[in-house]
């Protein structure tokens, strides 16, 4: 079981989105896909199923339920999801008085069994409080979305201090699967020089496969559909095909 956290601090660079289309690409793949949403705006599952019952996220991180139980199918084939709910902006209060509150995500899935699911793909919100540590504690590998703006690299770098610390207080084997740039204009010349920047002091860890402004990207959730179903033949389903492809590429050496 390969798991993933898509994470970043800053809003809107398009975590969910690479989360649901990911998983999407994956499933397409004929792998088997956890979605865990972890953000209480609950985006990625509002567009995997609609409405779900189950807080299935919230009742994983502070109940000792069994985590099968909890985990719901969504409308993309393949795919399968621990929903995120509101209540998620509470977990802190919560687990006040817990210990180990950063690894409670790890030990949970652990319950899971390491066959369960080939991908686990983790969705965040967008602040590194504790439930992007959680993340980032129980994954194996870390792929941050952004957008090509000047702002986002200044992100990136704080992102990159987060998983050194990480790294050396709670998940020693924390690796940087890639960036992956998001909402690219080539027609920008501001964009094409935030690239060049990125590829300069990121070398290959700036994945090859970009992701393209696209507005059935924005479409697509209303429909409860990745972009490889609602629109295949888009650029935009090419950009995640692709993207999965380079994530299967470089995570096969990894469990
Ligand atoms: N390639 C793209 N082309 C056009 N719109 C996009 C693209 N990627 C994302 N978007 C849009 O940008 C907005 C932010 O994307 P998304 O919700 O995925 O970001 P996020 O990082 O998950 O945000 P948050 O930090 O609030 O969780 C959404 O309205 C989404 O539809
Ligand atoms: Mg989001």
């Amino acid at each position: 079981m390969k798991v993933i956290a898509v994470a970043n601090q800053k809003g809107g660079c398009a975590k969910t989105t690479t989360v649901v289309n990911l998983a999407a690409g994956l499933a397409l793949r004929d792998f088997s896909v956890l979605v865990i949403d972890l953000d209480s705006q609950a985006n990625a599952t509002n567009w995997l199923a609609g409405s779900v019952s189950t807080p299935g996220s919230w009742q994983m991180l502070t109940t000792r339920e069994d985590l099968a139980s909890l985990i719901v199918p969504s409308s993309v084939s393949g795919v399968s999801l621990l929903a995120g709910s509101r209540e998620l902006a509470n977990l802190e209060k919560a687990l006040a008085g817990e210990l180990s509150v950063e690894t409670l995500l790890k030990r949970r899935l652990a319950k899971l069994g390491k066959e369960a699911f080939d991908y686990v793909l983790i969705d965040t919100p967008p602040t590194l409080g504790l439930i992007t540590l959680n993340a980032l504690s129980a994954a194996q590998q870390l792929l941050i979305p952004l957008t090509t703006h000047v702002m986002s690299l200044s992100g990136v770098a704080q992102m990159f201090r987060t998983v050194d610390q990480v790294r050396e207080v709670l998940n020693p084997d924390l690796n940087i699967l890639g960036l992956v740039a998001s909402r690219v204009d080539l027609r920008t010349r501001h964009a094409k020089d935030v690239l060049s920047t990125l590829s300069e002091r990121f070398g290959d860890k700036l994945l090859k496969s970009y992701v393209y402004e696209n507005v059935r990207l924005a479409e697509a959730p209303s429909f409860q559909q990745s972009i490889l179903t609602y629109n295949p033949l888009s650029t935009a389903a090419q950009n995640y095909r692709d993207l999965a492809d380079e994530v299967v590429a470089l995570t096969s050496s990894f469990n």
